[in-house]
């Protein structure tokens, strides 16, 4: 798998067809949209009235014959009013164009957000959630950025620089329309080019900076561990190994920006003089007025302003059309696992499961399960029992189709799982997994998790039979607690409490409980027991144990070692056959009595 984790500023040439993508985004409030246009061109006309203005009126101040104040100060009045009409306009067109960017990035994101659901466990192991998130948050910016850009800056600045050289060709002649042109001509490819260069360093930086955040983060999610090795200055030293690359990084990048923002300045002072110059030798000369002669310099700092950003605002899209790329190609991933077209609905009557032949692996290179085949029958409870990476875990996950099989089925009563929709089948579940990870909300919304829209009593209920209660109670906010993240400030026990709670109150036909009660003491685990007994009596479950005596009353005990089924039967039988399980048995029983 490619990595997620990325610079900002790659090196290929751009991909417009990206732009394109954005493009229906733009069409979805058409009104307002053109009524920003209509703002745009109105700011344009006025910001190219206001040097004409200008050029009134210092030639009415500079007229022998006319001594009356009233014709220059009108002029000035107005040239006033046009410059705020100007930057009011912007500001009101800013204003309605923000709601379609905000609407493009709402869709945008919630249709990425949707679609990694809909991608495979498999994607979602392997990815890094902080290079995924950047992802998002860039490409969705992205999308706003190059919109903003691309309609409101890039093309009315072209077409003012051309206004502008076709207004100095039909007053002042070619001479000036040619160095206008020329300037702007260099300034343009000087910046691309220098921008280019810069990439390189630009991208170093990018990587420096996510690596040592990388390290922060990663350092600061395993705090405890930290403290438990003693290894704090060992985190420092490499965090500070991190900062220092990002500083040398940044230093190559700040020259660059340097020759950069110098050669800019260099052209645009260059091109200003040579164009004031003429001008001057032409007031001078009386081809010109005094007032032509301001308009020019109007005009030229008029038009290097906005060209100013325009470094800025080419390494900008370059980034955008990256990122959002980065997020097309996200979305266009397809999920490895698919409902079949027009995937039938499970229906479970008697849920019955029948494992047929199973073979599975993660990787090509190595074998997990292998040949596996059992059933349980309605209303049965049937134990898995094995070494440590026997797959048992992977067992369960190939019953909730989190992979699809190299060979063999898996059906429920009768149907296969990869032909019903994976809706139906994981609504037919409840499990109660071997690590629970809960959401950084109170207890009462993880327990509620189980099913959004079950009553306050069920609720209720559902912590009563997880033996919750007692500590609920000693808690002085109750079912109001924070259990943090990812239900940290729980002990063991009290998550895997909290997940059995769950999973009854999802009131699901098939139960799957893996290690459900590892982490609790002893007289914990037997009140448990009973409350699974209860709500498993008519259930059809599957109960993967290390404690084997947890699972005597089992109708059938299969014994996994090394992705095969060893034995199978019930207690009494295996301890009969002398095989594997009496082992593991006899093991645990010294161990109780040690
Ligand atoms: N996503 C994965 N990618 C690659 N290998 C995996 C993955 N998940 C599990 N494995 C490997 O598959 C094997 C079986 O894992 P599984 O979780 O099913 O074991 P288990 O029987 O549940 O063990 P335990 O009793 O320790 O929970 C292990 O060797 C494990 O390393
Ligand atoms: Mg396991």
């Amino acid at each position: 798998m490619r990595p997620s984790h990325h610079a900002n500023h790659p090196t290929g040439p751009i991909n417009w067809q990206v732009a394109k993508k954005i493009w229906p985004y733009l069409f979805e409030f058409k009104a307002r949209i053109s009524l920003a246009v209509l703002c745009l061109i109105l700011a344009k006309l006025a910001s190219i009235s206001m040097p004409f203005l200008l050029k009134d009126a210092v030639n009415a101040l500079d007229d022998p014959i006319n001594i009356a104040l009233a014709a220059p100060i009108s002029l000035v009045l107005a040239y006033g009013l046009f410059r705020f009409l100007n930057t009011i306009l912007g500001e009101i067109r800013d204003t309605l164009f923000g709601r379609v960017t905000e609407r493009a990035m709402r869709r945008m994101g919630l249709s990425v957000f949707q679609h990694l659901h809909n991608l495979e466990l498999a994607f979602h192991l392997d990815r890094r959630t902080g290079g995924l998130s950047r992802d998002i948050e860039r490409g969705t910016s992205g999308v706003s950025f190059l919109m903003r850009f691309m309609v409101f800056n890039i093309i009315p600045t072209l077409l003012e620089i051309l206004l502008v050289i076709g207004i100095f060709f039909n007053q002042y002649g070619i001479e000036f329309a040619m160095i206008t042109f020329m300037a702007i001509a260099s300034y343009i490819a000087f910046s691309v080019i220098a921008t280019e260069k810069r990439t390189a360093f630009v991208r170093e930086a990018a990587n420096a900076d996510s690596n040592s955040n990388t390290t922060a983060i990663d350092s600061l999610l395993n705090f405890e561990t930290v403290k438990y090795f003693n290894n704090e200055q060992y985190e420092a030293k490499r965090y500070d190994q991190a900062l220092a690359d990002w500083e040398q990084a940044k230093r190559k990048n700040r020259l660059s920006l340097f020759v950069l923002n110098g050669g800019q300045a260099f052209i645009i002072a260059a091109s200003m003089t040579a164009m004031m110059a003429l001008a001057a030798i032409q007031t001078h000369d009386g081809t010109m007025t005094l007032g032509d002669f301001v308009l020019i310099n109007a005009f030229m700092m008029q038009l290097f302003l906005p060209l100013n950003f325009l470094g800025f605002v080419y390494r900008e899209i370059r980034g955008s059309l990256a990122n959002i790329e980065r997020m097309f190609e996200l979305l266009a991933r397809t999920p490895a696992i698919n409902d079949k077209e027009h995937a039938r609905e499970l229906t479970v009557s008697n849920a019955e499961i029948n494992f047929e032949q199973v073979q599975f692996n993660y990787s090509a290179d190595r074998a997990i399960l292998n040949n596996v085949s059992f059933s349980i029958k309605a209303g049965q409870k049937v134990a898995i029992v094995g070494d440590s990476g026997a797959g048992k875990s992977t067992l369960i996950k190939l019953l909730f189709r989190f992979y699809d099989l190299d060979q063999g089925g898996i059906t429920i009563d009768g149907q296969n799982i990869a032909d019903v929709s994976q809706q139906s089948l994981r609504r037919a579940i409840a499990i109660v997994p071997q690590d629970t990870v809960l959401f950084n909300a109170t207890l009462y919304e993880n327990i509620r998790y189980g099913r959004p829209d079950a009553s306050d009593t069920e609720i209720q209920n559902a912590i009563k039979s997880a033996y919750l209660e007692e500590f609920v109670q000693s808690l002085s906010k109750g079912l109001n607690t924070q259990v943090g993240e990812r239900g940290l400030k729980l002990s063991g026990g009290e998550k895997q409490r909290v997940a059995i709670a769950r999973a009854i109150l999802k009131q699901a036909p098939i139960l799957v409980f893996d290690e459900a009660t590892s982490s609790l003491d002893s007289r914990a685990e037997q009140s448990i027991l009973q409350a699974l007994k209860a709500v498993a009596a008519d259930h059809t479950s599957l109960v993967i144990a290390h404690r084997l005596s947890t699972v005597i009353d089992a109708d059938n005990i299969i014994v996994l070692s090394k992705g095969k089924i060893v034995e199978q039967g019930t207690h009494a039988e295996l301890l009969q056959q002398n095989g594997l399980f009496k082992k593991m048995w006899q093991l645990q029983q010294e161990d109780q009595h040690a």
